[in-house]
């Protein structure tokens, strides 16, 4: 069996999938960036890997890479969707342009990944019973300033993942969402606030921006455990959940 990361070129996608590599999962990596994607799967190990060039926007490509992957590693029997991208901007401002970026990558791409797993799943349900996880954000859930097209990409995708998971329990599948707060990323350090790293954990009440609790920004490897126990069998009784893993930044929702 092995499990498919998009967006595992960087930051979370790629402790994603170095997580499930080094737990003896084989693991096909799905990147727009195909370099990206070729060096994150030749440092996995000890399982095999395999690196697809794929826009998940694009579901022709991103079914083909399924097919590929389960050609080369086995059948799929885990999705994690970790692609996403970030358009910041006051909603009286926003581009249609920026828009339909976010929710092509962030909400359409994760339709097409889980359609892709469901259509699949249906017809021929993985013996353990298949897993979804969804990387969403504390924005799906939380209004914030400047965020508009990407807290409604993040709360479609939040949507789409737990309707797939309805339609599918009775197949033995399971479908979650996790919601980091701010990480330390590529995608964060390109953000404003990211300089100061400070501002990040005492919150910024100009934006009406809670701190965060605990003290600190989430590194990768916190999420990628999270998501990690919620394809595993020890969640096996888990799904249609929503785990916030952002310090408390969003007081438990
Ligand atoms: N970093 C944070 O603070 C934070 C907070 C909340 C949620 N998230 C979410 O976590 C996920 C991972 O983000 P990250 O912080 O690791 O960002 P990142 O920019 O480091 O990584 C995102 C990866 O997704 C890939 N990608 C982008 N568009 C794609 C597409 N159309 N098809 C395939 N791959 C694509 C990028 O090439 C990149 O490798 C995203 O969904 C993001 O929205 C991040």
């Amino acid at each position: 069996m092995s499990a498919v990361v998009t967006g595992a070129g960087s930051g979370i996608g790629a402790a994603v999938a170095r997580l499930l590599a080094s737990r003896g999962t084989p693991v096909a990596v799905l990147d727009v960036d195909a370099g990206a994607a070729e060096r994150t799967a030749a440092a996995l190990g000890p399982a095999p890997a395999t690196a697809h060039a794929v826009d998940v926007s694009d579901s022709a490509a991103l079914e083909s890479a399924l097919d590929d992957a389960a050609e080369a590693l086995g059948p799929v029997d885990a999705l994690a969707n970790v692609a996403g991208v970030l358009r910041t901007g006051g909603v009286a401002e926003l581009t249609d342009a920026d828009w339909d970026f976010c929710l092509a990558t962030n909400a359409t791409g994760v339709m097409h990944a889980c359609r892709a797993v469901a259509r699949r799943w249906r017809a021929a349900p993985p013996p353990g019973g298949g897993a979804i996880v969804t990387v969403a954000s504390n924005a799906a859930g939380v209004p914030r300033v400047g965020m508009t097209a990407y807290a409604a990409s993040k709360a479609a995708a939040l949507a789409v993942t737990r309707c797939t998971g309805l339609e599918l329990a009775a197949h033995g599948v399971r479908a979650n969402i996790v919601c980091p707060g701010s990480t330390d990323t590529p995608m964060l350090s390109g953000m404003d606030l990211a300089a100061d790293p400070s501002a990040l954990v005492a919150g910024t009440p100009g934006s009406f921006k809670l701190g965060i609790p605990l003290g600190r920004v989430a590194d990768p490897d916190d999420i990628a455990e999270t998501v990690a126990f919620l394809l595993s069998d020890a969640a096996r009784h888990v799904t249609l959940q929503t785990l916030y893993v952002d310090g408390g930044a969003s007081l438990g929702p």
